[in-house]
């Protein structure tokens, strides 16, 4: 809709009409209409006046925190009224709103255990239809109600997002436990035990993955720096079965580097605190420890509480012991870990000249070389020489020579790098290999998934970790805006139904402009096959052109370069090319929610995913058995893809994995939570209405609200309408098993039941009208049913005068 549509579809609003008003702290605030004049408006704000134009103006509405519960159904529908409910439940303590499909949730940064007994799990286990308050349990019910019945798929998917720290991780775990409590509900104790089970092996596996995978960073102090997927397995009699969890993108790179005021992952920390060093076996390790040594990849807040993290490695340590890691094994972890840590304080220094390099003469450089070497089992000479020096094969096939050449001063630390990150990301993977080990059932016929991936980043320095990061949520975000927001309407147009079309930010040209042929990631991509010699200048110059070109449905951004780099005086050329080992370009790219400035330069280097062979190799060599294990799992992780020649670049990796995540959510009912953070603070009672408001834009809350308020919440097949509802069709319904097929295309057999149902409605709503339900409940079932569209009222209607019709017969 442009401009001039958009004012013309506006209300004129009277004096007297209680309206919002746009406002620069607040978004919208209340008000009432004053003044009208030609253009503008005087409001009444609270004691103040103040003038404002149409374009500043919404409709406001009265509602109360409970009236507000379903967004779908306000009496006003636009950004501030939807803003204002939230904020007014928020403010009651009830974070759980629906918006049509979607259930919003805000984070309340703090307990809330009411929301979370066992006995409200039963509740609403129990509840029929949809006559329950949004709640995280509605979804999980959904869900499994839906895969246990008729009408839903054999897999299901909930969909967790939101941005770092909006509560996607704790949603995930009281999704489960609804799962588990429920498919082991009227079981023998015997067999409910499986589930319970399954469900403490993945409530185990949490302190592990969250010590070795989370980390603390600017937004979140437990942020995940991996994705999650928790395929749950049921039999067909939904009883969980068994499990599997899949991972996805490690941010290994946080390993050997860290941003400004962000931490390395939480293990390290944990290890540092003195209660690991009391325990029999891995208190060895710390024998000849000092503990005044500063670890270069450990900086630490001030604020970083050595009380938590003494108790987050207790947590470690328990659950470790409790998914049956031996102590042995345990104590291997941190051998390696410890090794990592000393391998960060290697230091380098420029050699006789500029090509060479050599092992800073200080002792905290050689120590770390000496006590790394020992923790990994390997000959620190050899360590020596493959840090500073790479092999270099040339000729073909056949006549093949190898040569040694010198590296310089980054390389080395390049190398030392990519040996710490194939030792922690080896053991992450053989730490998830381990806990999927202890799960059985794969061979399910039915599951639930719970997707529980990070956030939409923007920091300061942005990388190809966070490129990876924001790639995944575009694709996350497009399945939503494809399978909700595109496909729905064009089903109402495909059928005839009157309807406006709504729009929406379709994010596909972000996508094609990422992954598309001529896009960033094929531009990264080749750099890493071409493999020339690094021309930044070029790269940064090519980034730049294809994120304006592509983005042009957008308005173009203003390339932001650190040099002049289109300046073409040879003198400048000539500084260019001194510069070009420091240059370092950026790009932006605008997401579907906000802009990203990208820095460019370490890019193609983590795109390569390339450790030196000679590093892998000598990893091999180490006498500590455990180390070989851990590098097995690395390798059967990593081949599952098909063999090629080319080797693939973390960017094409990350990709066919989200291809198969994309294929497995089309092939499910995908249910979606969208987690909201009220304030950046992470602080409870705080609602940043600024900061919620971008995030209801980003994610299309605003959207889907108006398209399910306008819309027609039930879709069904005629053929499942018929199963369900052909109940009012006869007189006493059809016989259990009884074939419908024959009716299946029967439009007029549909006909005679809607027309069935509507007449009898009144009558139908007498009856509800004189049963002692409590007020709310009434209030509730009245409003549905004037809006014959709510399917949980029609099956109300259906079973109410199935009841009437076998009474009165
Ligand atoms: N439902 C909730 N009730 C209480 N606190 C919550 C809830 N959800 C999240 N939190 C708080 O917010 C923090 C961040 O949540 P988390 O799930 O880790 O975020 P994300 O996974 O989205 O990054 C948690 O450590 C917890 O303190
Ligand atoms: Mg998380």
């Amino acid at each position: 809709m442009d401009e001039k549509e958009r004012i013309a579809t506006m209300p004129s609003y009277a004096v007297g009409s209680t309206v919002f008003v746009a406002d620069p702290d607040q978004v919208w605030v209340p008000g009432v209409v004053t003044q009208v004049s030609d253009d503008n408006f005087v409001i009444q704000v609270g004691q103040k006046e103040v003038v404002a134009s149409m374009k500043d103006l919404l409709t406001n509405m009265h509602e109360t925190p409970q009236s507000c519960e379903n967004l779908t159904k306000l009496t006003v529908i636009n950004s501030a009224t939807v803003l204002t409910c939230l904020d007014l439940r928020f403010q009651q303590d009830a974070v759980y709103t629906s918006g049509g499909n979607i259930l919003v949730a805000v984070n309340p940064f703090k307990e809330l255990h009411h929301l979370y007994s066992e006995e409200l799990i039963h509740t609403y286990a129990a509840a029929k239809g949809s006559f329950v308050e949004p709640h995280i349990f509605g979804c999980a019910k959904l869900a499994y109600d839906r895969m246990c019945g008729q009408f839903g798929k054999d897999h299901q998917t909930i969909m967790v997002s939101g941005e770092s720290g909006a509560g996607k991780t704790v949603s995930a775990k009281h999704l489960l436990k609804y799962l588990t409590v429920v498919s082991s509900q009227n079981l023998s104790l015997e067999s409910s035990m499986t589930g319970r089970k399954i469900e403490t092996k993945i409530l185990k596996s949490n302190p592990i993955l969250e010590a070795f995978g989370n980390a603390t960073t600017t937004r979140n102090e437990n942020s995940s720096r991996f994705g999650k997927y928790i395929q749950l397995n049921f039999n067909r009699s939904g009883n969980m079965k068994g499990a599997a969890i899949s991972t996805y993108l490690l941010e290994k790179t946080r390993v050997v580097h860290q941003g400004p005021a962000e931490c390395n992952f939480h293990i390290f920390y944990q290890m540092m605190q003195p209660g690991l060093r009391g325990t029999n076996t891995i208190g060895q390790l710390f024998e000849d420890f000092d503990q005044s040594i500063a670890f270069r990849i450990l900086p630490g807040p001030s604020e970083r509480s050595a009380g938590k993290d003494s108790e987050m490695l207790q947590n470690t340590l328990k659950a470790l012991e409790e998914i049956g890691v031996t102590e042995n094994q345990t104590k291997q972890i941190f051998q390696i870990l410890l090794a990592i840590l000393y391998l960060g304080n290697i230091e380098f220094m420029k050699g006789q000249d500029e090509d060479t390099t050599k092992i800073k003469q200080s002792k905290g450089s050689s120590d770390a070389m000496k006590n790394a070497c020992n923790l990994l089992c390997i000959d620190s000479r050899q360590l020596q020489h493959i840090l500073l020096h790479r092999n270099i094969h040339s000729g073909r096939k056949g006549r093949e020579s190898m040569f040694v050449k010198p590296v310089r001063q980054a390389e080395a630390a390049n190398r030392r790098d990519c040996l710490a990150m194939l030792l922690y990301s080896s053991l992450f993977n053989w730490l998830v290999s381990y806990i999927n080990d202890q799960f059985h059932g794969n061979s399910c016929k039915q599951s639930i998934g719970l997707l529980d991936i990070y956030g939409f980043e923007c920091f300061q320095q942005n990388s190809l970790e966070q490129l990876c990061i924001n790639y995944a949520n575009e694709r996350l975000q497009q399945h939503y805006v494809q399978h909700f927001l595109r496909d729905l309407q064009n089903e109402y147009i495909d059928e005839n139904i009157e309807w406006t079309y709504t729009e929406f930010e379709d994010n596909q040209p972000h996508i094609d402009l990422l992954d598309g042929t001529c896009g960033v990631f094929a531009l990264l991509n080749e750099e890493v096959y071409l493999n020339r010699p690094k021309d930044l200048v070029s790269l940064g110059n090519r980034l730049v052109e294809v994120t304006n070109g592509k983005a042009s449905h957008r308005q173009p951004l203003t390339p932001r370069l650190h040099n002049k780099i289109n300046d073409s005086s040879s003198a400048a050329q000539r500084s260019q090319k001194k510069n070009s080992e420091k240059f370092s370009p950026r790009f932006l790219i605008r997401h579907y929610c906000d802009i990203v400035d990208y820095e460019a330069r370490e890019m193609v280097e983590k795109n390569k995913d390339n450790i030196p062979s000679e590093v892998e190799n000598l990893v091999k060599t180490s006498h500590l058995d455990f180390v070989q294990e851990i590098l097995t799992s690395r390798t059967t992780t990593t081949t599952t893809t098909t063999p090629s020649k080319k080797k693939k670049t973390v960017l094409t990796k990350f990709k066919t994995s989200l291809d198969q995540l994309m294929l497995s959510l089309n092939a499910s009912d995908v249910h979606y939570v969208r987690c909201l953070k009220p304030n950046k603070d992470c602080v409870p009672n705080k609602f940043d209405r600024l900061f919620m408001m971008s995030q209801l834009k980003a994610s299309g809350i605003l959207e889907t609200v108006e398209i399910s308020h306008q819309g027609h919440p039930v879709r069904m097949t005629y053929a499942d309408f018929l199963r369900r509802y052909s109940v009012v069709r006869s007189n006493k319904g059809p016989a259990s098993g009884q074939r419908l097929d024959g009716a299946l295309q029967d439009d007029v057999s549909i006909d005679h039941i809607i027309s069935t149902i509507a007449n009898r409605r009144l009558q139908v709503r007498e009856r509800v009208k004189r049963t002692p339900t409590p007020r709310k409940v009434m209030r509730r079932r009245t409003a549905d049913d004037e809006d014959l569209k709510d399917l949980q009222i029609l099956l109300c209607c259906a079973y109410l005068y199935h009841c009437h019709h076998f009474c009165t017969s």
